[in-house]
């Protein structure tokens, strides 16, 4: 989600519009604006901002002091009523939230039971309720704010306007971005800096734990104490579009970047996976159906509940998924795993396997279409992706298979090993150089293949995805073992290999199937153990932790290959956000 707020010597709401399309890349579920006059003018709507100020014209509103929201669902659907900005019974505080008030259900009871009426599912809506409360017992609206964040648990970027002091802007932040903008024709608080590049240049960062006051003239950043916090000023020098993408090239490495955190917020729905199975019915079988890059994801699920519970288990494109619908019975499960829930081919068949058997969706777009149809429904917690290759996704849709395994399974293992993954895609991101090296002498082949077994067959489908999707490079993924059945025909030193080789069952035989290319000249990429000495003269290797066996591998090694695809599309000049002829989301069959 993103918040903007700004006060002005003129009317705000065409300025705050334009810049809370900026942040537009943080959310784009529903939008809302609200202003402050002797009342507060309030317009907000569910879809894109273009959309919805088509609808109801979101700058259409009085006021030099106002606030405004795109959302990214994560506590309630996206709804009108669900949209921000929230306000309190009598409608005289309007606020923006970023984050998540984990304490919000004991203070929605308690601010009930004094008689306060809630309209929304959000946690969000404690905030203008306290305020009000506060401000009712004769506070100022600061102390109004410094008494209601004393009592928020969570993470939080708050900013809030109100008819009793109609002249400012108080706010506060723990955990959540929040950043101040000063000039002389105004002041501004934004999520991020893009949001207000076009305003001011001028920023001052917000620690944790402070609460701010805006007026036109004047900006206060004070503790919790409300002591003030000397601030400096910090002029930006980069443009709006780079700060857009947190100062990285394109949306693609910012998002291999957020993978390790992507991470850690899917592995924190682990308890809402674990009551989803709990509920499961009684099934003997399992289907996984998705496309393209959730297809891959799939695989790996089918590799590992196969081999590490035994449940017979089969993947099917969502394309080809009609012509298996005679198979299915109240004793299969079918899992629907896409990151946007929209999926044409994904949604109408979810729509026939309803019929007859349980289903449960993985999608990363809270309340898509897809949401509304299955059964049961996991989130994965990869945030917005904005390139159209799938990178984070794919990562948050793994670690929702491991964790579905894991309780499937009552496997501790998998669950505890899980934990360490992201230090490890921590520590891999570090050798991004040499990934980059790898890519600049490989940039001019014709064809790749890469080659891995097992759970980490689909990591070599996928990364010969990436590469096709994003360089134009034909790649082939195949089974190691099956090279020798076909492909081998067409090696030679032109074609580079890239070899999935992590420790495990699997190594020597994937080892050898490697050593068999070798002999036919061509040139080999081998992801690999820091310690593994058969691998020691290979030129062009990207290590990892010996830790990361085989069966957690899939996690990890795509990462690598996400890298090694990004480096060549950009050394061969392709803007890897916007592949040709492909889209982020395909909601025709
Ligand atoms: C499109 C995208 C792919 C994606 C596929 C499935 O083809 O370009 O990157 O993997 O759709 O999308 P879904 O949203 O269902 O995961």
């Amino acid at each position: 989600c993103g918040i903007v707020g700004c006060i002005l010597d003129k009317t705000a709401a065409p300025t705050i519009l334009k810049s809370i399309r900026k942040l537009e890349y943080r959310g784009y579920d529903s939008v809302g604006i609200a202003t402050v006059t002797d009342t507060i003018n309030l317009k907000k709507g569910i879809g894109k901002i273009d959309e919805v100020d088509d609808e109801i014209h979101l700058d259409d509103i009085d006021g030099k002091v106002g606030i405004a929201h795109v959302r990214w669902a994560t506590h309630g659907n996206p709804t009108e009523d669900n949209a921000h900005p929230h306000n309190d019974c009598n409608n005289k505080i309007s606020v923006v939230h970023n984050g998540i008030i984990e304490n919000y259900k004991q203070l929605k009871d308690e601010l009930i039971s004094e008689g306060h009426m809630f309209k929304s599912e959000t946690d969000t809506e404690v905030i203008p309720h306290l305020l009000e409360k506060y401000l009712d017992e004769g506070k100022s609206f600061l102390e109004a704010m410094q008494s209601t964040v004393k009592r928020l648990k969570g993470s939080y970027s708050i900013a809030a306007i109100s008819t009793e002091e109609p002249d400012k802007i108080v706010g506060a932040r723990n955990e959540s971005p929040l950043i101040i903008g000063v000039s002389d024709h105004g002041n501004y608080l934004a999520s991020d800096v893009p949001a207000i590049l076009n305003e001011t240049n001028q920023i001052i960062y917000l620690e944790d734990k402070e609460i701010i006051q805006l007026t036109k003239d004047k900006v206060e950043v004070m503790d919790y104490e409300l002591n003030i916090v000397p601030k400096e000023i910090t002029t930006i020098t980069w443009d709006s579009e780079m700060a857009e993408k947190g100062g990285y090239d394109h949306f693609m490495i910012k998002e291999i970047y957020e993978e390790p955190q992507v991470i850690k917020d899917t592995l924190s729905e682990a308890d809402k996976v674990h009551e989803i199975v709990k509920k499961f019915k009684k099934f003997d079988r399992i289907y996984f159906v998705a496309c393209g890059t959730s297809y891959h994801a799939s695989l790996v699920g089918e590799y590992l509940i196969e081999s590490q519970i035994g449940i017979p288990t089969e993947v099917i494109l969502a394309s080809e998924f009609e012509y298996f619908q005679k198979t299915l019975d109240d004793h299969t499960l079918v899992i629907f795993l896409t990151q946007s829930g929209e999926t044409a081919d994904t949604i109408k068949a979810l729509k026939i396997a309803k019929q007859k058997s349980e289903t449960l969706a993985i999608v990363n777009v809270v309340g898509s279409s897809i949401t509304r149809e299955a059964d049961h429904v996991i989130y994965t917690r990869a945030g917005p992706e904005i390139s159209v290759a799938a990178t984070k996704t794919y990562i948050s849709q793994l670690v929702c298979i491991y964790l579905l395994v894991g309780y499937l399974g009552e496997n501790q293992e998998i669950l505890t090993k899980l934990e360490e993954v992201p230090e490890y895609a921590e520590e891999l991101l570090d050798s991004e150089n040499q990934i980059e090296q790898i890519a600049k002498k490989y940039k001019d082949s014709k064809d790749f293949f890469y080659i891995g077994r097992g759970f980490n067959y689909p990591t070599a489908l996928e990364g010969a995805l990436k590469l096709k999707e994003i360089t134009y490079i034909h790649g082939e993924g195949y089974p190691a073992g099956e090279l020798k059945h076909g492909p081998l025909a067409l090696i030679d030193k032109n074609i580079p290999v890239v070899g999935i080789l992590p420790p495990g069952s699997s190594y020597m035989k994937t080892y050898n199937n490697l050593e068999e290319i070798r002999a036919r000249g061509a040139d080999m990429i081998i992801l690999g153990a820091s310690d593994d000495k058969m691998i020691f003269d290979i030129e062009d290797k990207i290590l990892f932790d010996p830790d990361i066996d085989e069966i957690l591998a899939p996690l990890l090694y795509i990462i690598a290959l996400q890298l090694l695809a990004y480096f060549i599309s950009v050394e061969k000049g392709i803007d890897p956000d916007k592949p040709k002829n492909l889209a982020k989301s395909v909601t025709v069959e």
